[in-house]
């Protein structure tokens, strides 16, 4: 459940709000925000990861979700935020936040896209390759625009996580690979012979929702000492680094103590500046998941209960893959509920699946709960990050309503698709 949901009445609350009450009025499938949640999140980030030897920046990996109600807040907090794709930058810019605390990244993006970025003043490019790099200098020299860059660097470590999310291994298409002296020896040519891109620093993001320290650790260290040992050789400043994301957040039984385990991050960073003795200016941390994913709620209606030969049963929502691919591409897990009502004797053990023509379109497997009556909301907890933003229409399906709830306040942040939204692109013959 996120921060301000609580069971009352054996129904399930946000706030003051009945869930029940809210579906009635926006329908479903309706994603809800708990504010409260991402403020708690975001205090949570920005206190544990001060220090003394370095200005922090917090980047919110906007990718988890987007809306620009969300970069409002952001602006409002003094965060920065990533963008990775000309769609990304237009929305940000469209909500006022301003592109000088933009993060751009991407391994291919077009010449349109740097063009956008080196003209209207993004703040950092991260820059995936040397072709890239060549483009950029290119374009900073044509429309004589000094260009802010980093370089994304792949230290090739394994966080424990799912194949298909880990961004890190040696074999990974993002960035360079740190093994690649020769790799890294052209590209700095390039910087040292064009003084209007500057290398602030290096970039590396080890992989998502990853719950143990150490691989943070590991890729800090390392990158510390890349960081270091490159500045040394090249006689060129180095002196900010990112660090990427892929803070985990509790989908079902995961415990995650972020002050913890940032405060154990911060400290090894800190002991390893002073042993090397590098000063490093700014340090930036990519969290996108851990500050939108657990304050997302997922509504759907159950509209039948069907039990097949052999005793299967199957929970068929009016949602799916089509808002929410995770468990289809990443066989994720989830904690369901019965909004309607929370606790009963009369249970039952089935797969929440869509209305998509695909037998992967299933949202959980095996969930225990209440027994719904036909009508009943589920709530499907943890699908803040990387659902909505998934999302799709596959067989006509319409993107779902967006709300935030915050104290009395609620907020439709984006409003349900229509059927009309979907004519919309399509040449009448
Ligand atoms: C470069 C980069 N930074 C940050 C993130 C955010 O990761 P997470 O949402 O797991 O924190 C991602 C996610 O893919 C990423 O690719």
């Amino acid at each position: 459940m996120t921060k301000s949901m609580q069971i009352k009445n054996n129904q399930l609350y946000l706030g003051k709000f009945p869930l029940s009450d809210l579906v009635r009025k926006y329908q479903t499938p309706l994603m809800v925000f708990d504010w409260a949640h991402i403020r708690e999140r975001m205090n949570e980030f920005t206190e544990y990861t001060k220090s003394s030897l370095f200005s922090t920046r917090l980047v919110y990996a906007s990718k988890a979700f987007l809306a620009p109600y969300f970069c409002v807040l952001m602006k409002e907090a003094g965060w920065w935020i990533d963008a990775t794709s000309g769609g990304d930058l237009y929305i940000i810019e469209q909500s006022g936040f301003p592109l000088s605390r933009v993060v751009f990244h991407g391994n291919n993006k077009s010449t349109e896209e740097l063009k956008v970025a080196v003209t209207k003043g993004v703040g950092i490019i991260v820059v995936d390759h040397i072709e890239e790099l060549r483009k950029i200098v290119q374009l900073a020299t044509q429309y004589r625009s000094e260009v802010n860059t980093m370089l994304r660097i792949n230290p090739g470590i394994e966080a424990h996580t799912h194949y298909y999310i880990q961004t890190s291994l040696l074999s990974s298409k993002f960035g360079l690979s740190i093994e690649d002296a020769q790799g890294l020896e052209e590209i700095m040519q390039i910087y040292l012979h064009n003084p209007m891109v500057r290398l602030l620093g290096f970039h590396a993001h080890i992989g998502s929702q990853i719950i143990d320290v150490k691989p943070f650790v590991a890729c800090a260290r390392q990158m510390l000492e890349f960081s270091h040992h490159t500045e040394k050789l090249y006689h060129y400043p180095l002196r900010h680094l990112n660090l990427g994301g892929g803070f985990g957040i509790r989908y079902t039984d995961e415990e995650i103590d972020y002050g913890r385990l940032l405060s154990l991050l911060l400290n090894e960073i800190n002991a390893n500046l002073l042993s090397l003795s590098y000063q490093l200016d700014a340090l930036y941390f990519e969290p996108g998941r851990a500050i939108v994913g657990e304050a997302g709620t997922t509504l759907y209606t159950v509209d039948y209960v069907k039990s097949i030969w052999g005793g299967k049963k199957y929970l068929f929502i009016d949602g799916g893959m089509t808002d929410n691919i995770r468990t289809a591409l990443y066989q994720a897990k989830y904690r369901v509920a019965n909004v309607n009502t929370a606790v009963s004797e009369k249970m039952i053990i089935a797969d929440v699946v869509g209305k998509c023509c695909e037998s992967g379109d299933i949202i959980a497997q095996d969930v225990e709960i209440p027994f719904p009556d036909q009508g009943d909301v589920l709530a499907v907890f943890s699908t803040g990050a990387y659902c909505y933003p998934m999302a799709m229409n596959y067989n006509g399906a319409l993107r779902p309503a967006v709300i935030v709830v915050d104290g009395d306040q609620i907020e439709e942040v984006c409003r349900r698709e229509t059927y009309q939204d979907l004519e919309k692109l399509f040449t009448k013959k």
